[in-house]
């Protein structure tokens, strides 16, 4: 038997039964409740990989089936458990069904002390390998710091940023509203050598154009009325780090064409100052703009442009991603629950279908607020589509005609939305494709899913 000092939860009322429990499983914390309501609590602090559960709580007629219910509340509620049941003879029917409900196993009465170690070592194993599946599923499914993306399309920006992050290239991030330009900038920081020093952001649409000069640039004491001090500009600031350029679209033309000097020269110039200060900082820049178009009308220096897109990077819409919005929907929905206190634990089917379909114009920004309100709204343990108020919308537009492409853009969209339906549950995917578990990882292998920025 493996030793350990893992928690073990028994579930029993008979003191004698607990103590030779308790004997049989030296190596594990035994932690006992006398009742369901003690194990919730237990359950909640702690959450025990493996629960022995005696069926027969609370003593006395109709226990079993009572029991059976907690227990099924149980299973429920804390799905990853490894639950073994403890039956009399006469209460079998009742342990079966609870094995049918997702128990791992059962135990009968006189208990066996050799067959109860051994069950327990196999439902901790068990427990363990299924452990180790959700932890690479995870690493796959959070692919850089911060981004939640299980799509073939998010994934490859994703390898695209962690290649990026590591040459001091300029980079333009393009993407619609919400679709995660500033939490990718923050990655490419992060992951490139300049991480242990400062980020600096500075968003050309917020500051009023008459103070984002002596924002970018800083200033001397004196330089105008009211510049009693001297002070570092934001470029300077962020020397020997990343300066994000966020909505650089809304950067007035005198200001583009200073911006633009610095990008050649990498030296500023404060207000009122008489001097040029080497900086030394990584550009990322972002906008929802389409800067073409602006140039065309005259309104963004096409100079400044190829400064800025040394490389470019789209980031798709979350429309476009297959599979993420549930995938996001299911991490926000526990951080939201955690964080509001709320016993909220998932979506009905429905729900699942509607997030699927949506055509979320808000993106990501837009999910986080659906899925908050629905959160807070929920008169039930799941959120129900009434909650989310989504209108769905599929046009089909847009789609290859190529039978070849067309059938392999299926497939790969099919399994990413599964893997996010089944909140990244390989076995679950396995499920809701019908297929084996062995054909689903030859499928993300395929389309190098698993692989992910890793
Ligand atoms: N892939 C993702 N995984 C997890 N969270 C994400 C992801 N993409 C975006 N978010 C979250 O969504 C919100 C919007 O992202 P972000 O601010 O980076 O978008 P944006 O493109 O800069 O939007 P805007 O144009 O509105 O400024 C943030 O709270 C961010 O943390
Ligand atoms: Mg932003």
């Amino acid at each position: 038997m493996a030793k350990s000092d893992e928690p073990l939860l028994v579930v029993e009322n008979d003191a004698d039964l607990c103590n030779q429990l308790r004997r049989c499983l030296r190596g594990y914390r035994v932690l006992s409740a006398n009742g369901p309501a003690e194990a919730t609590e237990t359950m909640r602090a702690v959450e025990p990989p493996v629960v022995l559960f005696d069926l027969g709580l609370p003593a006395g007629r109709g226990g079993a089936e009572q029991g059976g219910a907690a227990l099924g509340e149980m299973l429920r509620r804390w799905p990853r458990a490894k639950v073994v049941v403890i039956a009399a003879g006469d209460e079998r029917e009742y342990a079966l069904k609870a094995v049918d409900d997702g128990a791992y196993d059962f135990c009968e009465k006189p208990l066996e002390i050799d067959a109860v170690r051994q069950v327990v070592a196999r439902a901790r194993k068990l427990y363990q390998i299924e452990e180790e599946n959700r932890r690479l599923v995870r690493a796959s499914l959070t692919p850089l710091p911060g981004i939640i993306a299980t799509s073939p399309a998010m994934l490859e920006v994703c390898r695209l940023i962690e290649r990026l992050a590591r040459v001091s290239a300029t980079v333009l991030l393009l993407g619609e509203s919400g679709t995660g330009k500033e939490v990718l900038a923050r990655a490419l920081h992060a992951l490139g050598p300049r991480a242990d020093r400062r980020f600096v952001a500075i968003n050309c649409a917020s500051i009023p154009e008459s103070l984002l000069e002596s924002e970018l640039f800083g200033y001397e004491r004196g330089a105008f009325t009211g510049a009693i001090r001297r002070n570092t500009g934001r470029i300077e600031y962020a020397d020997g780090g990343t300066l994000f350029l966020d909505e650089v679209a809304d950067l007035p033309l005198p200001l583009q064409g200073k911006l633009l000097r610095f990008l050649q020269e990498r030296v500023v110039e404060r207000l009122g100052g008489r001097g040029e200060i080497p900086v030394d900082v990584r550009v990322v820049a972002a906008t929802h703009d389409d800067l073409e178009a602006m140039i065309a009308a005259g309104t963004f220096r096409e100079d400044l442009y190829y400064r800025l897109c040394e490389i470019s990077v789209r980031i798709p819409p979350l429309r476009e991603r297959s599979g993420d919005a549930a995938l996001l929907a299911h991490t926000l929905l526990r951080q939201y629950a955690r964080s509001d206190g709320r016993v909220v634990t998932g979506f009905t089917v429905d729900a699942l279908a509607a997030i699927d379909a949506y055509a979320w114009p808000g993106n990501v920004r837009e999910l986080e607020n659906v899925v908050r309100r629905a959160v807070i709204l929920a008169e039930d343990r799941e959120v129900s589509a009434s909650h989310l108020g989504l209108d769905a919308a599929d046009d089909g537009a847009g789609r290859p005609l190529r039978l070849r492409d067309a059938r392999n853009e299926a497939e790969r969209a099919t399994v990413a939305r599964a893997l996010g339906l089944a909140n990244g549950n390989i076995v679950r995917a396995a499920e809701l494709l019908g297929v084996s578990r062995p054909t689903v990882y030859a499928l993300l292998n395929k389309f190098g899913m698993r692989a992910g920025c890793e």
